[in-house]
């Protein structure tokens, strides 16, 4: 028997599932949905990763002890997934005994074939974030987390030797094309591959203490994406489970382009360096963006929660949209709005409608029992062929991870079959008293539902398995079953209900999606407001007279240089038309080069008390407009003179 074995990555615990966690699942619940109708042996893994520093980080800031935070999430994740109707045969966490024993012996392995060597690491370390932060993010040389300046720590760490086996990795890539797909995840991992780097696979514990100790030093633990990728084989029992065995070798992984490099780059490597056969395939996928085109973001109001629309419109037709939506590679946009259309268009108008009208129609004439069809005529025969070719097509779609149109294949026979019923007028039939004729369309109606339910049973097997029952049929179907034709026996009793696909209203769902745009964007407007516009309390005004003891003079900058040891400050020298120069010391280095400041004019509080700054007296204080991340020093209109006053 043939076998499938499909993996999803397992999803990070540091917050609720989201919407593309829930598409990644839906993907490969159809997928595996879809090798069961072919008869196949197919097995699919999902779950959580739950070590490393970002999810430390986000128990702490909850309070809670990483354990118990790692339990409730990753509970969130499983209890989900069968309200989608995914289906899966084992969800893996990283903190269970069985993975993390995995781990280990594959880094014992990995250590025992030369391919892990210890070296010197240095950078930029944050106590407080316990990590090495990148240069570019410090906010005046400090984490702009904890305010504090990082120290230059070395550290040494283990590596793996990555680029022992690149080479190789790329001869794969070039044999065997398929192996990322689709072509562009391909070309992008073999540029990434331009580049072969070791791979930093530990953290001292006395920094992280939340992962796995390597097995051949105690003191340190494992790098995150070392441990969780390892997930996809330790499910299965390696190095001599049965189920490794079995599904090892027709191994197909699902992520989005986020990982790519994780999983096209490192996890070869590091199967071949564990003497673990490469898998087959790497399917790569887009990712989702609002309604309205742009990435998705609470500040912009267009994200979609998975929950809110599963209750919404059903764990079904939602599944339905998302496999519809996206052709599998590249980036769609999706919404309230975006599904209730789609909902409404395929699935109410056209497959529902097929369905009620049809067994309206028989209920009416033959009363709930399959009509005897007659010798077909030219129409008849064209509509069974439509439906005999789609099987193939849609075949082809799914195994080459093309469901959007495979989805698409089937819905058009469903329209075609609704132009069928609409020429043929039934209901005339049935007014003239021609049950013959009427019999045969209605037989050719129910049939092409038949197949319909079982082509689209993985994307809804839910309404699909409730369609069959109508149709007297399994719930669950097999691919053969969509092969033939005259399936459904004449007499046998036929079971309608309610509309399998009730009407949504999308009007509602395009005001709730510009309700939630325009109460985002009123409270960053808010978050912005609460800033320092506000008017003074009467206590807080000055006298035009308290004013004028301030002296403010245009000043014309003759001289400026940076504060050696001092990032953010200048050394200014200014023309206050005062005869002798004033000298000011600013705090403007970040943003303005000392070169680029000579011959400006500026706006400077002449009678300021001077202050001694870094062994540099400070004569006056110059007038800037402060931005929020960046500074504007203010200056005239026009050329005046200098020490002119302003008022
Ligand atoms: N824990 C790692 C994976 C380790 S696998 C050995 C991780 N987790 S994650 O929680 O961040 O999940 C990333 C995955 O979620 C993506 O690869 C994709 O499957 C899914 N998606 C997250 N956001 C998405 C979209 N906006 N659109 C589509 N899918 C996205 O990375």
């Amino acid at each position: 028997m043939d076998r499938f074995y499909v993996t999803t990555p397992i999803y990070y615990v540091n917050g609720p599932p989201h919407l593309g966690h829930t598409y990644t699942t839906v993907v490969a619940d159809a997928l595996t949905r879809f090798a069961r109708l072919e008869g196949m042996d197919a097995y699919f893994l999902t779950g959580t990763d739950e070590h490393g520093d970002k999810i430390a980080r986000s128990a702490a800031a909850a309070g809670m002890g990483p354990q118990e935070w790692v339990d409730d999430i990753s509970g969130r994740f499983r209890t989900l997934w069968p309200t989608m109707h995914i289906e899966h045969n084992d969800f893996i966490r990283t903190t269970e005994e069985r993975h993390e024993r995995v781990v280990r012996a594959i880094l014992q392995r990995v250590y025992d074939a030369g391919d892990i060597y210890f070296g010197e690491y240095e950078g930029l370390y944050c106590v407080g974030c316990e990590l090495f932060v990148d240069e570019d993010d410090l906010v005046d040389g400090k984490c702009p987390v904890h305010g504090v300046s990082p120290e230059l720590v070395k550290e040494g760490d283990y590596f793996f030797r990555m680029s022992r086996h690149t080479d190789w990795l790329r001869a794969h890539l070039e044999e065997h094309p398929e192996t990322i797909r689709p072509e562009r995840y391909r070309n992008e991992a073999l540029a990434l591959l331009r580049e072969p780097r070791d791979l930093n696979i530990s953290r001292p514990k006395s920094r992280l203490s939340w992962g796995i100790p390597l097995p051949f030093d105690e003191k340190y633990v494992t790098y995150v994406w070392f441990d969780a990728l390892i997930n996809y084989v330790s499910a299965l029992g390696w190095p001599d489970g049965e189920k490794f065995r079995r599904y090892w070798p027709v191994a197909q992984h699902i992520t989005a382009k986020d990982i790519l490099k994780p999983h096209g780059i490192y996890w070869p490597c590091m199967l071949r360096s564990a003497g673990i056969p490469m898998y087959r395939h790497l399917n790569v996928h887009g990712f989702w963006r609002g309604f309205d085109g742009r990435k998705m973001s609470k500040t912009l109001g267009n994200t979609v929660d998975p929950v809110e629309m599963r209750d919404r419109y059903g764990a079904d037709p939602f599944r339905y949209v998302l496999l519809r939506e996206m052709p599998y590679g590249v980036d769609a946009n999706i919404g309230d709005s975006i599904i209730a259309e789609r909902a409404n268009t395929d699935l109410a108008n056209d497959l529902g409608n097929l369905a009620s009208r049809t067994f309206k129609l028989v209920q009416r004439s033959f009363g709930d029992r399959v009509p005897k069809p007659a010798a077909p005529a030219v129409e008849d025969d064209l509509l069974r062929d439509q439906w005999l070719a789609a099987t193939p097509q849609v075949r082809d779609t799914w195994h080459e991870l093309r469901m959007s149109q495979g989805i698409e294949a089937v819905m058009e026979r469903v329209r075609a079959t609704n132009r069928y019923v609409d020429a043929q007028k039934p209901w005339e039939l049935a007014k003239k008293g021609d049950t013959t004729r009427l019999g045969t369309v209605l037989y050719h109606g129910l049939e092409a539902l038949r197949i319909a339910s079982v082509l689209l049973w993985p994307a809804m097997p839910e309404r699909m398995g409730r369609l069959r029952a109508e149709l007297g049929l399994d719930a669950e179907p097999t691919l053969a079953e969509a092969e033939r034709w005259d399936v459904l026996q004449s007499g046998a009793a036929l079971a309608p209900g309610a509309a399998l696909f009730p009407r949504v209203d999308v009007a509602a769902a395009r005001a709730r999606e510009q309700a939630r745009v325009a109460a985002a964007a009123a409270a960053t407007a808010e978050a912005v407001e609460a800033a320092p516009v506000v008017q003074p309390a009467a206590d807080e005004f000055v006298t035009i007279d308290e004013f004028r003891r301030i002296r403010l003079r245009v000043g014309t900058i003759l001289a400026a240089e940076s504060v050696p040891k001092a990032k953010k400050l200048l050394r200014l020298s200014i023309d206050l038309g005062e005869g002798s120069p004033r000298q000011l010391i600013a705090g403007v280095a970040e943003h303005y080069a000392p070169e680029a400041l000579v011959g400006r004019q500026i706006v400077v509080v002449a009678n300021l008390q001077p202050a001694t700054i870094r062994g540099f007296e400070s004569q006056g204080m110059l007038l800037a407009a402060d931005n929020g991340d960046g500074l504007a020093i203010l200056a005239p209109d026009a050329k005046v003179p200098p020490g002119a006053e302003v008022h």
